[in-house]
């Protein structure tokens, strides 16, 4: 693994796209920070973390044969790596929130910003940035955020977590051939937030909808069962889970 660290910086994602649209880096290209001073979630949210407290790092992902309308299935293989190194910690009640968020009951603990580069019918290219709050206990109450910490009762060093992290990322992304719909949907889906659950929603036009959680397509596009029991599928873009 490459491993860059820098003493600060304002996005590990906006340093490694810079950093690959100049040179070639090798593939699992990891940049980490202790401080970054602007970071970005998804949907254009920002993404803020307390210096030293938090594990905030991006990766650079190739692949050879991920077809284009595949895409998601690189949202499910990093959910789970993530997944997976948090219950190894014994983090209570995990779940994911479509489309990647990772969930200790009903509190955010971390997030993932996939962001490709596509040639022809293909990704060429992920940069891959994870934030997961570590050992910071403040938040503005305004957003539903935890971290490992307040979770487990006890700091956690964050190195050893960012290393064990890119392990479990390894397993799930290394080998192309993994990346099966059928092999890792199922798991995805069984930890899906709110799964067989009535949740509210708000629309882009700001109506609110209810709807049973279902699954999720192979597009990545969220199915709802809707109140007048039609089926509806929706982008990220179209929809803000209320509750
Ligand atoms: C989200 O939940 O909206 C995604 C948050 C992703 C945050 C990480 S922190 C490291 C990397 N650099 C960024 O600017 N964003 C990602």
């Amino acid at each position: 693994m490459h491993l860059i660290k820098l003493n600060a910086t304002d996005s590990t994602s906006d340093y490694l796209k810079g950093l690959v649209s100049s040179t070639h880096q090798p593939d699992f290209t990891v940049v980490f920070t202790n401080v970054q001073n602007k970071g970005r979630g998804q949907t254009n949210a920002k993404w803020i973390s307390e210096p030293y407290k938090n594990l905030t790092f991006s990766f650079l992902k190739y692949f050879k044969d991920l077809d284009n309308s595949n895409q998601f299935l690189i949202s499910i293989a990093v959910s789970l790596a993530i997944y997976d190194t948090l219950k190894a910690l014994n983090v209570p009640n995990l779940t994911i929130k479509w489309p990647n968020d990772i969930l200790s009951g009903i509190s955010k603990i971390g997030g993932v910003l996939v962001e490709n580069t596509i040639s022809g019918q293909h990704v060429k290219y992920a940069i891959i940035g994870i934030g997961i709050n570590v050992n910071q206990t403040k938040f503005p109450k305004e957003i539903k955020a935890s971290s490992i910490a307040l979770k487990l009762g006890q700091e956690v060093a964050v190195e050893p977590l960012r290393d064990r992290m890119i392990q479990n990322l390894k397993h799930y992304l290394e080998h192309p051939k993994k990346l099966k719909w059928q092999e890792l949907y199922p798991q995805y889906e069984q930890l899906l937030f709110r799964k067989g659950s009535v949740s509210t929603f708000k629309t882009l036009d700001g109506t609110y909808i209810s709807g049973i959680v279902t699954g999720v397509t192979e597009q990545g596009k969220l199915q709802l069962l809707l109140e007048n029991d039609q089926n509806g599928e929706y982008s990220l873009r179209e929809l803000k889970l209320v509750y």
